[in-house]
């Protein structure tokens, strides 16, 4: 039996039309739709192409353009039919385009494919949200430098293995993450600036045997140049990956962060306050605060990794060229880009938002012997042992100090000649936490001085 609604764009060759069924698992306007805006920017660019390349007619162009303008603006404007039928973004605007302008609508796919159409338009939206991802980093960042020039010398302790290590200051905590986020901006824009090269004009696979100009295309969208090989412009998803991975590492850091919000803002540490314009509360707990924008921040990773992993096992048993599988590549990048920006906002605002309770850090940072490698250097110094000694007798007077239930500063000079008889009264100097930051001089080093100029040097960077 013959079906009348076979597809209007290759119904030539069909005698029926899809089963429900395909037409389900087939389709992909239900989100290409975001990559509208794109599409059209990609067909008028390529209609302006083939009009001054001579291969449509200027009048066909001229047609095309204005019909191109009016389906943007039903899309904007929210009136646009999209129809499952039609598959996917491309051929529902130019089914659309038809219905407006009529026969000329048909001459806008000369030179070119459905493969290196959604290569460009999905290039084009991803190389948006690179774009987006660097302006989100940028705020986290200027956010963090606020944090870490008021606190350049507050001092709160260090940890390593989530123990007291040394003492710190607030402004070199603050200050480590704006190294990770900087990093991250540089791949951002690494990534960026090897993505943009236009697919345009590879059409199917081959390239086409129409005289185009895939130069003007190219420069038409804002591209660097036209990608070199029509076989790699049509099957290349690296892009997308090289975003999602940029992406991953970034959510991998913004968690770590929150990690530590979600454990300084607990009545345990306080070590800072988050404002009530990022936090909840319980609804049967009335005491509750809870830092749900961290939390949430936390888990991020999870998808945008997830995305990572899923579109890279998408791609990796493809041969070349275009495989239908290939279309399976938006939807994870969609969701992983919308997270990506949001965590980006909602860490921004905290870090802007949030006050460190700089009584609390002080606290914390003069407990748990963190000074005792301030001592075991001071051993080294002043009376010439040799370290390995210097951390013996060093790790005695801890284990004293810890029998008596005090801390370091607190024991008596007799106590402290009992474990060495050369230390005199000056050692006392060096056990105050200020002055172990302040001592720790050496580049990259957490004295307030060396955080300050490292501030300075960041503000530079990203005004
Ligand atoms: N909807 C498709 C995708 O997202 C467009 C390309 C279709 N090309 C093809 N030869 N069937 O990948």
């Amino acid at each position: 039996m013959t079906d009348t609604t076979s597809n209007k764009m290759w119904g030539g060759r069909f005698a029926a039309g899809p089963d429900a069924i395909m037409e389900a698992i087939n389709a992909s306007i239900s989100f290409d739709q975001r990559m509208a805006a794109q599409d059209i920017a990609g067909s008028r660019a390529h209609a302006a192409m083939l009009a001054a390349r001579n291969i449509i007619s200027n009048s066909d162009a001229e047609a095309i353009r204005e019909g191109l303008l009016t389906v943007l603006s039903e899309i904007e404007g929210g009136t646009f039919n999209y129809s499952t039928a039609l598959e996917d973004i491309h051929m529902n605007v130019e089914a659309r385009l038809k219905e407006i302008i009529g026969e000329p609508a048909g001459r806008l796919h000369t030179g070119r494919s459905r493969n290196d159409q959604v290569a460009t338009d999905f290039k084009l939206w991803v190389r948006d949200q690179f774009d987006a991802a660097e302006t989100g980093l940028l705020a986290l960042i200027k956010a963090l430098l606020g944090q870490a020039e008021a606190g350049a010398d507050w001092v709160m302790p260090g940890f390593t293995h989530l123990q007291t290590a040394q003492p710190v200051t607030w402004g070199h905590h603050m200050m480590a993450y704006v190294e990770m986020f900087g990093r991250d901006l540089s791949r951002m824009r690494d990534a960026r600036a090897r993505m943009n090269e236009s697919p345009l004009g590879a059409a199917a696979l081959a390239g086409t045997s129409f005289p185009i100009d895939r130069e003007m295309t190219a420069q038409a969208l804002g591209f660097d140049r036209p990608s070199a090989n029509s076989l790699d412009a049509v099957s290349d998803r690296d892009f997308a990956l090289e975003f999602l991975s940029a992406a991953s590492i970034c959510a991998m850091h913004l968690s770590r962060f929150a990690e530590e919000l979600v454990i300084w803002s607990s009545a345990q540490f306080r070590f800072v306050t988050l404002s009530d314009r990022f936090s909840t509360g319980s609804s049967i707990m009335p005491q509750k605060k809870n830092p749900d924008a961290a939390e949430l921040i936390r888990a991020k990773i999870g998808r945008i990794m997830g995305a990572n992993v899923a579109l890279m096992m998408v791609m990796k048993g493809l041969p070349l060229a275009y495989s239908k599988d290939m279309q399976e590549d938006k939807e994870q990048v969609f969701d992983a880009a919308d997270n990506l920006m949001l965590a980006l906002a909602a860490m921004e605002g905290m870090v802007r938002d949030m006050s460190a309770n700089r009584d609390s850090l002080a606290a914390a940072a003069g407990s748990g012997f963190s000074t005792a490698t301030d001592l075991a250097d001071w051993l080294v110094r002043v009376l010439g042992l040799p370290f390995r000694d210097a951390h013996h007798v060093t790790g005695s007077l801890v284990a004293l100090a810890e029998k008596q239930g005090c801390d370091l500063p607190d024991l008596t000079l007799e106590q402290m000649k009992s474990a060495h008889g050369g230390i005199t009264a000056d050692v006392f100097d060096v056990l105050g936490v200020e002055n172990s930051v302040n001592s720790r001089m050496s580049y990259g080093g957490t004295a307030p001085e060396q955080v300050r100029k490292q501030v300075s040097r960041w503000k530079g960077l990203v005004g």
